[in-house]
């Protein structure tokens, strides 16, 4: 089930209409489908420019939902209601299907915001999948 394989096809297949075979591994690796994703240099960064405003300090998405993403504890740690990454399996986590909008739209995440890219969502299923570790 490597659904973002898929996802990210697209890109690709671009790679294969540019003939040379070098330049398709180059395209793959944007999505970053199977490489090593890290917490602090891939998936923290992107927690920091697209949910802390409202999920770091006082921000009305950890008054609401108590979920602290301004580090790797909070996001482990979930929301006051339960845990929202399972280790090794994005499938199960509820972190993902809020950013995948599989959910109301009143929890869709980044609330009320433009949607993550799939390559940025891919990013983070990949992680969990690699086990959410602090690294
Ligand atoms: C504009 C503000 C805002 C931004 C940006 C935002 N959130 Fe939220 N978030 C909220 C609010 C408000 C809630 C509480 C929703 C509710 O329960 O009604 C929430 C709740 C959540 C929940 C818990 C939902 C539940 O079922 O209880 C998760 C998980 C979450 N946010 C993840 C994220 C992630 C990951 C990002 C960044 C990609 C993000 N949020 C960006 C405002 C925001």
């Amino acid at each position: 089930m490597n659904r973002y394989l898929f996802i990210c096809a697209g890109t690709v297949l671009l790679g294969v209409g540019g003939v040379v075979a070098d330049g398709v591994l180059k395209s793959a690796q944007v999505c970053a489908a199977e490489e090593q994703v890290s917490f602090k240099g891939d998936i923290q960064p992107l927690l920091k420019w697209r949910c802390s405003g409202c999920h770091e300090g006082t921000g009305e998405g950890v008054q609401k939902s108590g979920l602290d993403l301004s580090n790797y504890a909070g996001l482990m740690k979930g929301t006051k209601f339960g845990r929202m990454v399972i280790p090794g399996d994005p499938e199960s986590s509820n972190l993902m299907m809020l950013l995948d909008w599989r959910v109301a739209p009143a929890i869709r995440m980044p609330h009320g915001k433009k949607q993550l890219s799939s390559c940025d969502r891919d990013a983070i299923r990949t992680w969990i999948r690699q086990g959410a570790k602090d690294n």
